[in-house]
């Protein structure tokens, strides 16, 4: 179980602050929601946290560890685990092929030549668990180029669990996604491992409000509402700039 702790976060790209002296206390184990409009800054947050971005001021804690100028590789062995928009599977390999790969990432037994790496059976076995886990059994032969993007983007959180995060982001995991798949996408996060913290950009405010114990808004840069979801809802000002009337 670890927290994330954000410190007078600032990430600036020229003259704009798209992150603005930001601190957050993230719990442990939490779904912790981030919402707010576009250009709010929620990718650059997640990105900051992550690592993919390093020209930040403040400083940023997994647990108590400080991570604020660990490249990314480091953050992700220390746990901190992502899904952007833009996935990174390898689109000409087969979907268990992937999760091979991740495995043997984790273990840190990965190399380009993969395939004439031995796959041992506890591998294998941990693969299958993952696949029925994210309804990905069926598929499991197949090229992940031929995949629907929905089911691509399950086996990119399938890939990002398998190397047993202890914090994961996840950036708009439904943005795209039919009706059915964005279901099926919320029935699969509700599943993650409670010990997972849980930091969810998501637009659909359905998604949010049926994954989220805690949401925070963002605007310009800046938190301007924060609480659980029902406070949330209720919130004038957080109403006025992002969820409108009806939500
Ligand atoms: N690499 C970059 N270079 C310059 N400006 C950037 C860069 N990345 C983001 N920005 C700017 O920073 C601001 C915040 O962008 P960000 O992508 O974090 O917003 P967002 O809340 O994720 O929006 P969306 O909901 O559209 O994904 C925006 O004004 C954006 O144009
Ligand atoms: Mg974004």
């Amino acid at each position: 179980m670890t927290s994330i702790s954000i410190c007078e976060l600032s990430v600036h790209f020229g003259g704009l602050a798209a992150i603005n002296k930001i601190s957050l206390e993230i719990k442990s184990g939490d779904r912790h929601a981030i919402i707010g409009p576009n250009g709010a800054g929620k990718t650059t947050l997640l990105k900051a946290i992550n690592g993919q971005l390093s020209d930040t001021k403040g400083a940023v804690f997994l647990g108590r560890q400080e991570i604020t100028n660990l490249p990314i590789q480091s953050r992700t062995k220390l746990g901190i685990g992502c899904t952007f928009q833009h996935n990174n599977l390898f689109s000409e390999l087969t979907v268990i092929e992937n999760i091979y790969i991740a495995l043997q990432n984790r273990l840190g037994i990965a190399n380009h030549l993969f395939r004439k790496q031995p796959i041992s059976n506890s591998m294998i076995s941990e693969s299958h668990r993952l696949l029925d886990t994210f309804g990905l059994s069926m598929v499991k032969s197949q090229v992940t180029d031929t995949l629907s993007y929905g089911q691509q983007r399950v086996l990119d959180l399938a890939i990002a669990i398998a190397m047993k995060p202890k914090a994961l982001l996840l950036d708009e995991p439904t943005a795209g996604m039919s009706v059915l798949e964005t279901t099926n996408m919320i029935r699969i996060i509700e599943k993650l491992p409670d010990a997972v913290t849980l930091i969810l950009v998501e637009h659909d405010m359905n998604v949010v409000f049926e994954i989220a114990k805690h949401i925070t808004v963002l605007h310009n840069g800046k938190i301007i509402g924060q609480g659980t979801p029902s406070k949330i809802r209720n919130n004038s000002v957080v109403q006025e700039h992002y969820l409108g009337k009806n939500t």
